[in-house]
């Protein structure tokens, strides 16, 4: 598990569930859809505000609970623009730990797409 932290219990996340801890001097959001958990950074990139915990599901994403913009759970990527895309999670089950590692960002990192 190279790079990977324990941050909860699978206990405390169970499918369906969602839970927001404290990683790497921020807040993050796990989820556990059906047989898959993902990670992003809770803090909605946008207005750097609103917390992505409290948001809806769309299918893989997630839209923030203050103007909607999605963000797709597995890639960071925002529906609205590049410019907006967050940070995600690689997840793994160590035992009865999940265990996050930082992926690459992509925040402004991707031209606009047309
Ligand atoms: S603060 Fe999240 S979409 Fe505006």
């Amino acid at each position: 598990m190279d790079g990977y932290s324990a941050v909860a219990k699978v206990a405390d996340v169970p499918s369906g569930g969602r839970k927001r801890i404290e990683f790497d001097g921020g807040r993050v959001s796990l989820f556990h859809i059906e047989d898959e958990y993902f990670a992003i950074l809770d803090t909605c990139p946008h207005k750097s505000t609103a917390p992505l915990i409290r948001g809806t599901l769309d299918g893989l994403g997630i839209k923030c609970p203050n103007h909607g913009y999605r963000f797709d759970l597995k890639t960071g990527e925002c529906n609205i623009s590049a410019q907006f895309n967050t940070q995600v999670y690689s997840v793994i089950i160590e035992g009865d730990d999940i265990c996050i590692r930082a992926e690459k960002k992509l925040g402004g990192q991707r031209p606009q797409e047309i």
